[in-house]
């Protein structure tokens, strides 16, 4: 048995971020990238992660105020070409979602199912935006792990984290295939010991 979304699923494909144009998505599509993106499992409904939409302006301010300033501060021997890739990373894409993971406190869950989570959003932003025909990449870079980032984002330094930035952009290129995993080292059907 197939359908559309099996069939998809079996297909889609990351676009590079160069291979990608920086025409803002209409609102409506944002709309249902973010509709896509809040609707994963989530254990005890305990929201453990945030989305932050990058677009417009707020792109060239974050390159401005966080992504050349703390390259700089943590690569004294970036050069001006350099920093000047580095200021316009958010440029690249027509929207960047950010998604950060914010544990909860809660007596039965562990934070590890919360971890998860977060990671099915960005999965789920990801495979919205490539079913609407968008290139998409979920990175992490250099930034993810940056603390003013994750504040500027709203996150709490020392408990939240940036799960990832989802580019969107239309395409420039088709993507190529990638190499997988062989099925056989990532998949078995799991057979009771013999009594
Ligand atoms: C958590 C996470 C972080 C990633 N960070 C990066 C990154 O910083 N740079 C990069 O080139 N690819 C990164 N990737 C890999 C790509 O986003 C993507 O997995 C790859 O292009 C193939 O994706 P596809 O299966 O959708 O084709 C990351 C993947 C994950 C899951």
């Amino acid at each position: 048995m197939t359908n559309a979304i099996t069939d998809f699923l079996q297909i889609r494909r990351s676009t590079l971020i160069s291979k990608m144009t920086s025409e803002p998505l209409p609102e409506a599509d944002i709309e249902t990238i973010l509709a896509c993106g809040v609707r994963v499992p989530d254990h005890a409904v305990l929201g453990p992660w945030q989305i932050q939409v990058i677009q417009g302006e707020g792109r060239a301010y974050l390159g401005t105020h966080i992504l050349r300033p703390e390259f700089a501060a943590n690569n004294q021997d970036a050069t001006p070409e350099g920093l000047a890739f580095e200021e316009e990373r958010f440029l690249r894409a027509g929207a960047i979602f950010a998604v950060l993971f914010t544990p909860k406190e809660h007596p039965k869950i562990p934070e590890w199912e919360m971890v998860l989570s977060a990671g099915a959003v960005a999965m789920n932003i990801t495979t919205a935006a490539q079913a609407l025909g968008y290139g998409a990449q979920w990175v992490t870079e250099w930034y993810s792990y940056n603390d003013k980032m994750l504040a500027a984002l709203g996150g709490t330094v020392g408990s939240d984290k940036i799960a990832g930035f989802i580019y969107v952009g239309e395409k420039s290129e088709a993507p190529t295939e990638r190499r997988r995993p062989p099925r056989e080292n990532v998949i078995g059907f799991y057979t009771p010991p013999v009594a």
